[in-house]
């Protein structure tokens, strides 16, 4: 399996540049969804959420967003893997990165709104689905959540 190196905390506005631009390409481009939905407040300047971006070769390939949620929770969002690099364990990577990060913050747990097609994905890193399926942005959804471990 290919490891990716380089999964980072957004610090500059570089590389959050190239987070949305992955975000762009992956969820607006390739999945339809509006750019008023996919872009919001969260994404302002000045928010609390923490961006995450993956290289390969100094090229963004990945990215995802944590969000403060209540003070034990935090919210996974905008988990992005560019087509090209979908099977090689980097959405797992990022996944684990934000743990890592979610634990180095006090939280407890993590929630997700999953795309239904990605319920596997998060299941095999210990995600529970809850409740009923549900639409956002046209696409079917299922909440999940995970008790994170010391
Ligand atoms: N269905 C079932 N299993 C899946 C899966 C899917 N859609 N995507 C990944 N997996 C499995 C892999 O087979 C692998 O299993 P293994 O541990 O047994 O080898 C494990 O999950 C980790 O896969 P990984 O290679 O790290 O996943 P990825 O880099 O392809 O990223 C997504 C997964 C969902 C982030 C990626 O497909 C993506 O960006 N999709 C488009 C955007 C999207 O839908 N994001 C989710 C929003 S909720």
């Amino acid at each position: 399996m290919n490891k990716v190196q380089d999964i980072r905390r957004v610090r500059t506005e570089q590389e959050k540049a190239d987070a949305f631009a992955v975000r762009q390409q992956v969820f607006v481009v390739e999945q339809n969804v509006p750019p008023s939905l996919e872009i919001d407040e969260h994404d302002r300047a000045g928010a609390s959420a923490i961006h995450f971006v993956a290289y390969r070769d100094d090229k963004p390939v990945g990215a995802s967003r944590l969000r403060f949620y209540d003070p034990q929770t935090g919210k996974v969002e905008r988990v992005a893997v560019m087509e090209s690099e979908r099977g090689t364990g980097l959405g797992r990577e990022l996944m684990l990165a934000m743990e890592q990060t979610a634990r180095e913050e006090g939280l407890t747990q993590l929630k997700l709104n999953a795309q239904c097609h990605a319920q596997r994905f998060y299941e095999k890193l210990g995600y529970q689905p809850v409740g009923d399926v549900f639409e956002e942005a046209g696409i079917d959804h299922i909440s999940m959540v995970k008790k994170l471990q010391d």
